[in-house]
């Protein structure tokens, strides 16, 4: 029998290895059946001896169940950010200046600026003990667990030393297109949703997103003196430590000229003099798109560690360093508050007034960040500088922030109550939920949705005559616009007899909308006109009948129904379930809506008296040759006629002659009408 110990310590560094080819040198030496087997031979070990796990084992990085609250932590570096020019001719000037003014001969490593999240790894003693987002600069969310989780993070590193890392979390482009297709809210770019899977707070979440990283700086700690002369020394290092470093560099400078300069662990600098810097940044440039992930620019750093110290720190960015932006971004503003919109559904969103800024042509001052998740991973609070574009030259979006403002909280809070009726708020899915249907700002925007031009379309009353009527408390709801009293009106301003007129007019107009008008018009989650079309065609032709199916939790039959998935139709049926969307079902039902939708071919001028029934014609008739006329008459007052006697047939009218229809009929115990009588039917109508 092995000593357990000693088996998951050779198992944990066989795949220790293993992972390091594969991620770290892109060179596997074993199959992925290979890895998996001893993976779970390993797993199943630690779950025998869950002691024995070592913090650096690999099964780490799937990623736990457990909900973790992010923690704040401070950073024991200084995490700055860069100072930043817009042409190549800016940091031209940039590198000659700090060049001359330095007592040494320098040189300048470029790097890609990678588009993703900022992180800083700790380790101590050679383990990842901790992984903290950028946050202020001074605080940041500790989100270690999910940072366990990516793969090419080491978590055992080759040396047992101490050390800060820096790096950028990101997400391959071509994931990305994959993952993004089929959001609700679609990431506005692979930072976003990078930024935002790292604050999740279940990492089991995470382990399943395939995020990457590339690291760029390093911190020894415990040692007063410098152990690296120069920065691509130190990028050395990190390799040989385990880490992942983006080979595409440059380095320019006395120093190192030449074509190409390797370093010892092997990078590639494309290298040269100083002034072959400029053709680099446009070579680079034009090569950012065919990267398989994304760059907003390139960043420009002195080699020489010590020249770093001496040029030293503003409080805001290194003087050794800066960025060269690819784009000027589109506008700047501050994010003055942020304000939550209670939706019709109860949907929370929350909005960013910004500053007012001219952006393509108009001003822009609302923008908005659809649910919490959008906000973390901005990582945005009130009082932050913020960049601001206009995706698709339409809706303005917060591109990110370009710095933090003096928010205590680095990172913005949902409140915990509805802004409007002071309800708790819930959490469904990505967004909070106010889940009381009375609150106020629901049913102003159920009345704004129900009267709109394409739903019940109400002539006279727009949103700002509503606004009155809800104001005055003459209406309360949808189903108040049929009853309440026109008297009240009178003598308000703006409410002259010929606005009252209209207005009464409009809501007398607006009864006659069709059945597959009405329903939409309620405004149910996931009951857009789409859905209630493809409900009615398959059979829902009354509300009773949605209803039922409600009652019944009879998902199943919803979901049949081609274009209605399973989880529209448990949300629809599950709508139709709340006794106050029933209350005003009956109320609008009283005041004469349509809550079943008429036969195609019914005649106004004739009253419905077949509405709700199905009839089926068999047999030869004396009155109605051919006798498709007797089904026009059926469908002209409203009924359905069908070629087959099935379960659904309420009645058979059965001529000369009726064969196996009328025998089945009398099986399944459909009213049978003769001729004679279906005349009589008729004529009273
Ligand atoms: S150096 C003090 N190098 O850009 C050192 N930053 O706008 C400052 N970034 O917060 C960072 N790629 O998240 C550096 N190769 C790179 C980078 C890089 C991306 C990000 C980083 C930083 C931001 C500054």
């Amino acid at each position: 029998m092995p000593d357990p110990k000693q088996e998951i310590d050779s198992l944990t560094e066989k795949l220790q290895q293993w992972q390091q080819e594969y991620y770290q040198k892109a060179r596997p030496s074993v199959s992925d059946t290979e890895y998996d087997r001893v993976f779970d031979m390993l797993k199943e070990l630690e779950e025998k001896h869950p002691g024995l796990r070592r913090p650096d084992s690999p099964t780490l990085r799937v990623g736990s169940d457990l909900s973790a609250e992010l923690p704040e932590v401070e950073h024991t570096i200084p995490v700055l950010s860069l100072d930043k020019a817009y042409t190549a001719a800016e940091v031209d000037a940039w590198v000659a200046k700090t060049a001359k003014n330095a007592e040494e001969d320098l040189s300048f490593v470029i790097e890609e600026k990678i588009d993703g999240a900022s992180i800083v790894l700790y380790y101590e003693n050679g383990l990842l003990v901790r992984g903290v987002t950028r946050g202020n600069g001074h605080i940041g969310n500790d989100v270690t667990d999910n940072i366990r989780t990516i793969r090419s993070v080491p978590l055992r590193l080759s040396e047992a030393v101490s050390i800060a890392v820096r790096g950028e979390v990101f997400l391959p482009l071509d994931r990305f297109d994959e993952i993004n297709a089929d959001q609700e809210v679609p990431f506005a770019n692979p930072r976003n949703l990078a930024a935002g899977t790292l604050r999740r707070k279940k990492s089991s979440g995470v382990a399943l997103l395939p995020l990457d990283i590339f690291v760029y700086e390093g911190y020894m700690s415990g040692s007063d003196e410098e152990p690296f002369e120069q920065h691509h020394l130190v990028l050395d290092y990190l390799i040989g430590l385990g880490f992942k470093v983006n080979p595409r560099l440059g380095i320019f400078g006395s120093r190192c000229t030449g074509p190409v300069f390797r370093s010892e662990a092997g990078l590639e600098f494309s290298s040269g003099p100083l002034d072959a810097v400029e053709p680099f940044l446009e070579r680079m440039t034009a090569g950012r798109n065919n990267l398989g992930y994304e760059i907003d620019g390139l960043v420009i750093k002195v080699n020489e560690l010590e020249s770093r110290e001496r040029l030293g720190y503003t409080g805001h960015h290194p003087r050794w360093a800066i960025a060269y932006k690819f784009e000027s971004p589109q506008a700047v503003s501050m994010v003055e508050s942020i304000d939550v919109q209670v939706g019709r559904t109860g949907r929370i969103t929350p909005v960013a007034r910004i500053k007012p800024v001219r952006i393509g042509g108009s001003t822009v001052s609302n923008v908005t960040l659809h649910n919490q998740q959008y906000i973390e991973a901005l990582e945005l609070a009130e009082g932050d500088q913020v960049a601001v574009s206009r995706r698709g030259d339409v809706i303005p979006a917060v591109e990110k922030v370009i710095e933090k403002g003096e928010s205590s909280d680095p990172v913005w809070q949902m409140p915990e109550i509805c802004p409007s009726c002071g309800g708790t708020l819930e959490v469904r899915g990505a967004h909070h939920f106010c889940v009381n249907r009375r609150c106020p700002d629901q049913v102003s925007g159920r009345i704004n949705f129900f009267i709109a031009r394409d739903q019940m379309d109400i002539d006279g009353l727009g949103p700002e005559t509503a606004a009155v009527l809800l104001d005055q408390g003459i209406i309360a709801g949808i189903e108040d616009i049929y009853t309440f009293d026109a008297e009240r009106l009178k003598g308000l301003p703006g409410f002259g007899e010929k606005k009252i007129a209209l207005l009464q007019k409009g809501i007398k107009e607006s009864r006659k909308r069709p059945f597959r008008i009405v329903l939409p018009s309620l405004g149910i989650p996931d009951l857009g006109q789409k859905a209630a079309e493809l409900l009615i065609e398959a059979g829902f032709r009354d509300v009773d009948s949605l209803l039922e199916a409600a009652d019944k939790h009879d998902t199943e039959h919803l979901a049949g129904i081609h274009g209605i998935g399973e989880k529209t139709a448990a949300s629809i049926l599950e709508s139709l379930r709340d006794p106050e969307l029933r209350r005003q079902i009956d109320a609008l039902r009283k005041a004469g809506l349509n809550f079943r939708e008429k036969e195609s071919g019914a005649d106004e001028q004739l009253p419905p008296i077949f509405e709700g029934q199905v009839w089926c014609v068999t047999g030869s008739f004396e009155n109605f040759k051919p006798r498709s006329k007797a089904m026009e008459e059926v469908k002209k007052r409203g009924g359905r006629a069908v070629g087959s006697v099935t379960g659904t047939v309420t009645h058979l009218l059965a001529g000369e002659g009726a064969g196996s229809k009328l025998e089945k009929s009398r099986e399944l115990g459909i009213e049978i009408v003769s001729e004679e009588e279906f005349l009589r039917l008729l004529e009273e109508s």
